[in-house]
């Protein structure tokens, strides 16, 4: 990483990014920077793109045309693992691959190589550092657990502590909440409200649905549609009923009554 992340003018950089898959635009012409102390929601109906759109900063899947930067490493150019250090990844797809029989300890230890959970040895240094990553979300009494054996919410604290194991620049969230209970989200809330509240906070990228899932440290959002950048801005200035039924095709009138309610 080239220098301290508050010493950089950009976090996530994307200029004109594409993604072309089996001949068909994912994403088009994507433009979109974010800068220190900002967090960010990502919404856009299914479909829109948003999931290629973070595999692509989680290098997990490439651009076909544009420019990729995140932390100040250039895609293309760094090479894959030290990009996925700057990056922590939540998503569906992660929780998928993860074995069953994998302890959350082991869990936690693969974010350190972006692996999934394979039982191999660890130096002391990786173990130390999954411990603490356990332990800073509340669940080092789970490292000798088995993954399978945990409930939803539980599974995403380790899941969390996996993905922040490298200290990231950016904690990328992909409809982290839709499977946990009332009290389970609110301790999600809880956590990542107090992790923003630190000097060393990544910064976060949520994509969700649900408009209580846009918590108040949320400062900007962007909207998809169809793959292109429907809206995207601070917070303030999209959570307007205008904004949000063009961004997301939706009648104004048929917007549920909670963002109605968002008139500014
Ligand atoms: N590898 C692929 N090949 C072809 N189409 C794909 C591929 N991956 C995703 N898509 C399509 O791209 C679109 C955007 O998908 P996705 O990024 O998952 O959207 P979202 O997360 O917003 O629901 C969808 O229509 C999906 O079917
Ligand atoms: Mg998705």
């Amino acid at each position: 990483m080239t220098g301290s992340v508050l010493g950089m003018a950009a976090i996530i950089s994307l200029n004109k990014v594409s993604v072309v898959r089996e001949g068909k635009t994912i994403l088009r012409d994507l433009s979109w920077v974010t800068r220190p102390g900002e967090h960010w929601f990502v919404m856009g109906a299914n479909g829109s793109g948003k999931t290629t759109l973070m595999e692509v900063l989680a290098g997990y899947q490439w651009a076909t045309r544009g420019h990729v930067a995140v932390a100040g490493a250039v895609f293309g150019q760094t090479s894959i693992p030290e990009l996925r250090k700057h990056v922590g990844y939540v998503s569906p797809w992660i929780f998928r691959r993860m074995p069953p029989e994998t302890l959350a300890e082991d869990v936690a230890a693969s974010g350190v190589d972006g692996s999934a959970g394979s039982p191999v040895r660890h130096s002391v240094k990786v173990s130390r550092a999954a411990r603490q990553a356990l332990n800073a979300r509340g669940c080092l009494h789970l490292a000798r657990r088995r993954f399978g054996t945990l409930s939803s919410g539980e599974q995403l604290k380790v899941i969390m502590a996996r993905a922040l194991v490298n200290a990231p620049a950016v904690l990328i969230l992909d409809e982290p909440f839709a499977v946990l209970d009332v009290a389970a989200r609110a301790g999600m809330y809880r956590d990542l409200a107090s992790l923003t509240g630190r000097r060393d906070a990544p910064q976060i990228i949520l994509i969700t649905h649900h408009f209580e899932d846009i918590l108040p440290f949320f400062t900007h959002g962007i909207f998809l549609n169809q793959g292109r950048v429907a809206a995207q801005g601070l917070r303030h200035d999209l959570m307007r009923p205008r904004i949000i039924s063009r961004a997301l095709g939706v009648p104004a009138g048929s917007l549920p009554s909670v963002w109605q309610e968002q008139q500014a």
